[in-house]
C-alpha cells in the first residue's frame, strides 16, 4: 500500500480551540509579534518544537501508575536503568530532570577554562553548558551541511580531518569529543555509522572519550537504516548498539526520542566522573536513583525507550515529516534537503529575498504562518543569533523557520492543512514586509523580544 498510516489508534484527545484570521492577527498583535509569547490554545497547529510535546501511550500511562515514589533505591529507577542499558550499555545510568541538566553536570565534571570541546554542531543548550565553564564550544560539521539546498545522506557528519587538525595542536585542552545525533542545529540531519567509527578512531589515537548528545538517537538510527548500505539488514535496535558502542557516554533529552514529556539522563563508564556527577547530581537534580524526576516519570521513559525503537513507529515518524517537506518542495518552498528527522526547515532568506536579513525575514515568515493559519514555528535565524555579547547586530550565517513535528500528535489531516496553509503565504509572499525590534532583553533575547512591522 501507497499510504503508510499512523500505527497507533486515538484514545484520549485534547480540542483544539478555532479562531479566526482576525482574532489570530489582533493576538500576535497584543503579544508584539512574538511567538513564544502567544497562550498556546490561541494556536491550532504548534510545531514550536518536537521536546516534550509527544503524546505518551497507553502502556506509559499504565506505567505511571505503577511508579514508585520512593526517595532512594525506588524499583522505578532500575526498571529506567534496565531499559537504558538494553540499547546503550553504559557503567552509570544517572537521570536527570532533562537534556540540559545533564549537560551541565557534565561539563562542570569534564571541563574547565582555556579547553575546546569539538562537536559536529552543539545545539544552544550544550554550548551555553560548555561556554559556562569558560571552554570553548568548538562546530565541526562537514561543508555540505552549510548548503541548505545540497542532497546529502548524512549532512549530520563531522568534518574528521578538521577534528585531527584540532587535536594535532591543541589535544591537551580537548576533554572530549562530542556528537549530536542527529544533528538539530543542522537541520535535523544524521549522522553515518562509518562518520561515528572515523571521528571514534581519531579519538583513540589521541585518547579521547566521545560523547553523544543523543536526544534522538531512533531517529537517527532509522536513517542510517535507510541510507548506510552495510546497515540495511540490522534491526533497529542493532543498529543503536552499534552506535553507542563506539561511545563512552552520553547525554540524553527524553522529551525527545523517550516519547516523555519531561527527564534525562547522563550515561558514562568513567568512573571517576560518574562520582564527581553524582555529587553534582545531589546539590542540584536530587539523589541519584531519581535525579530530578518523579517515579512514575522514570517508569514512562522505561516504557517509551522501548517504544521509540519500532521500526513501525519509526517509519511512519520520518515519512510524516517527509511527506510535509516533499510537498512544500513540490510548490517551490525552499527548505533544507533533504528533509531532516524531527522538522521542516523552511529557508526563510530564499523564500523572501526583498527583506533584509536584519529585517528578519524569518520572524515574517514565522508571523505569517501563524497570522493565516494559526501555526506556530520558530524562527532560527537573526532573531535568535543576531545579537553580539557587546550589543551589536550580525546577521546570521541562516534565515530559517523550523517547523518541528510533535511525536504522535497529529494525523495526515493536520498536516495537509499545513500544507495549504503554507499555500497561501507562498502565494502572497511578496506581500510580506520585515520587522525591527521595540525592546530585548540583553541575552537570549527571541524568547521576549518585542517586535513591530519595519518602518511603523
Ligand atoms: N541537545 C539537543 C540536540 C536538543 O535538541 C535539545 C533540546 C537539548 C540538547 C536540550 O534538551 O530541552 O531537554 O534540556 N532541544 C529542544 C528543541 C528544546 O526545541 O529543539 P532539554
Amino acid at each position: 500500500m501507497k499510504t503508510i498510516i499512523e500505527p497507533f489508534r486515538i484514545k484520549s484527545v485534547e480540542p483544539i480551540r478555532m479562531t479566526t484570521r482576525e482574532e489570530r492577527e489582533a493576538l500576535i498583535r497584543e503579544v508584539h509579534y512574538n511567538l513564544f509569547a502567544l497562550h498556546s490554545d490561541d494556536v491550532l497547529i504548534d510545531l514550536l518544537t518536537d521536546s516534550g510535546t509527544s503524546a505518551m501511550s497507553a502502556a506509559q500511562w499504565g506505567a505511571m501508575m505503577r511508579g514508585d515514589e520512593s526517595y532512594a533505591g525506588s524499583p522505578s529507577f532500575y526498571r529506567f536503568e534496565q531499559a537504558v542499558k538494553a540499547l546503550m550499555p553504559f557503567a552509570h545510568i544517572i537521570p536527570t530532570h532533562q537534556g540540559r541538566a545533564a549537560e551541565k553536570i557534565l561539563f562542570a565534571v569534564a571541563a574547565k577554562k582555556g579547553d575546546l570541546v569539538p562537536a559536529n554542531t552543539h545545539f544552544d543548550t550544550t554550548r551555553a553548558n560548555v561556554e559556562a565553564t569558560g571552554a570553548q564550544a568548538v562546530d565541526l560539521p562537514v561543508k555540505e551541511a552549510l548548503q541548505p539546498a545540497l542532497e546529502h545522506p548524512f549532512k549530520g557528519n563531522m568534518d574528521v580531518e578538521k577534528l585531527e587538525a584540532l587535536l594535532a595542536e591543541h589535544a591537551t585542552r580537548v576533554p572530549l569529543v562530542l556528537m549530536t545525533i542527529t544533528n538539530n542545529s543542522g537541520g535535523g540531519q544524521p549522522v553515518s555509522l562509518a562518520n561515528l567509527q572515523q571521528v571514534r578512531e581519531v579519538c583513540n589515537r589521541y585518547d579521547k572519550p566521545l560523547f553523544l548528545d543523543a536526544c534522538r538517537f531512533a531517529e537517527n538510527a532509522y536513517f542510517i537504516k535507510q541510507r548506510e548500505a552495510a546497515y540495511a539488514d540490522f534491526s533497529i535496535r542493532d543498529i543503536v548498539k552499534e552506535m553507542f558502542a563506539l561511545a563512552d557516554g552520553m547525554t540524553m533529552s527524553a522529551k525527545k526520542d523517550a516519547l516523555v514529556n519531561i527527564g534525562g539522563w547522563l550515561a558514562l563508564n568513567n568512573d571517576a566522573w560518574a562520582q564527581q556527577a553524582r555529587n553534582v547530581l545531589i546539590l542540584t537534580e536530587g539523589f541519584p536513583t531519581y535525579g530530578g524526576l518523579a517515579g512514575r516519570d522514570l517508569d514512562a521513559i522505561a516504557v517509551g525507550l522501548d517504544e521509540v525503537v519500532d521500526e513501525d513507529y519509526l517509519r511512519y515518524r520520518i515519512v510524516s515529516t517527509q511527506y510535509l517537506g516533499e510537498a512544500l518542495t513540490k510548490m517551490g518552498v525552499p527548505i533544507i534537503r533533504p528533509v531532516g528527522g524531527h522538522a521542516v526547515y523552511l529557508d526563510a532568506r530564499a523564500l523572501l529575498p526583498h527583506i533584509p536579513p536584519l529585517q528578519y525575514p524569518g520572524q515574517a515568515l514565522a508571523v505569517a504562518l501563524y497570522e493565516t493559519g494559526g501555526i506556530r514555528g520558530c524562527e532560527i535565524g537573526s532573531v535568535m543569533f543576531g545579537q553580539q555579547p557587546d550589543g551589536a547586530e550580525k546577521a546570521a550565517q541562516l534565515e530559517l523557520v523550523r517547523l518541528a513535528i510533535p511525536r504522535r500528535v497529529y494525523t495526515q489531516s493536520h498536516v495537509d492543512y499545513v500544507i495549504e496553509v503554507m499555500e497561501e503565504v507562498y502565494r502572497d509572499r511578496a506581500s510580506l514586509g520585515g520587522f525591527e525590534i521595540a525592546w530585548q532583553a540583553p541575552s537570549l533575547r527571541h524568547f521576549t523580544a518585542r517586535f513591530a512591522r519595519f518602518g511603523t
